[in-house]
């Protein structure tokens, strides 16, 4: 199982959570190059379960990732995200680091982490704040986060979205939200994948999940979040979840509401 997309066990010496380590699977080729260059084709392959219904989106086992998006300027979907954002912002699995990069030249403070060595360079590169860290380790200012943002899959992280909302959830600020991408498509997946490049080129195998917008929003409210937002834009639909502060009385809109009604750009 990869280090990387689990939350790491605590050490016996330290009883602090190991930081994220080379084997890590998103730290291996092809997902490095991919980066450096800016440019695919880049694919998640699901290893299991390999018997499972082609779901949408899938060309077979592969599930094209849009590098060359992540490593452009941000898109009028992303632009729709940073204007939600209160800072401070964590940008957790930033990968190369647009979202950083813009809210840091608006002058909102923003930190990205990425178990990726070449995320975080490129980040950097970018005049982002990053550090090489799993979002299951210790992080800088836990609890006091304005906005987490979950973007371009990154549900998916550590294949279980139940213990990442609750992660996520120690790491917003009473009040603070959460503005989560879901898949396109109404789904809601488990599986073991690996990056793997147009030659077959391939990293390690790790835990993964896609969730749609309703799947997300279950996941959601079973981990205390509550939604007061969805919209989509250019067929990428989000979800703003709130925690909730002290003294809420429970004025936002319900999930039964929202699990059905896209809202504004
Ligand atoms: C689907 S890509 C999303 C890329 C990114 N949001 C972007 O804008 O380019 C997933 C990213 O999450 C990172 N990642 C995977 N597991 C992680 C973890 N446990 N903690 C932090 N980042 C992680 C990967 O290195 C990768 O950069």
């Amino acid at each position: 199982m990869a280090a990387a997309a689990q939350p790491h066990a605590p050490t016996p010496a330290t009883g602090r959570p190991a930081p994220a380590e080379p084997r890590d699977p998103w730290t291996d080729q092809p997902y490095a190059h991919a980066l450096r260059t800016g440019s695919g084709p880049l694919f998640l392959r699901r290893l299991s379960p390999s018997d499972a219904a082609q779901g949408p989106g899938w060309r077979g086992d592969l599930l094209p990732l849009d590098v060359e998006r992540w490593c452009a300027v941000p898109d009028a979907a992303d632009s729709s995200v940073l204007r939600r954002c209160t800072g401070p912002v964590l940008d957790a699995g930033c990968g190369p680091g647009r979202l950083v990069a813009a809210l840091t030249a608006q002058g909102v403070p923003a930190l990205g982490i990425d178990v990726s060595p070449t995320a975080v360079a490129r980040t950097r590169r970018l005049g982002g704040r990053a550090v090489r860290r799993s979002v299951f380790d210790r992080l800088p200012q836990e609890g006091r986060w304005g906005t987490v943002l979950l973007m371009d899959g990154n549900i998916g992280i550590g294949g279980d979205p139940i213990g990442l909302l609750d992660r996520l959830r120690s790491l917003v600020a009473p009040g603070g939200r959460l503005l989560a991408e879901a898949a396109p498509h109404d789904v809601d997946e488990r599986l073991t994948a690996r990056v793997e490049d147009a030659r077959g080129r391939h990293g390690r195998p790790f835990p993964w999940a896609r969730l749609g917008t309703n799947a997300l929003l279950r996941a959601a409210d079973a981990t205390g979040w509550l939604p007061t937002g969805r919209w989509a834009v250019d067929g990428r639909p989000f979800v703003a979840l709130h925690r909730p502060g002290p003294g809420h009385h429970d004025q936002h809109a319900t999930l039964a509401a929202l699990a059905e009604r896209p809202g504004r750009r």
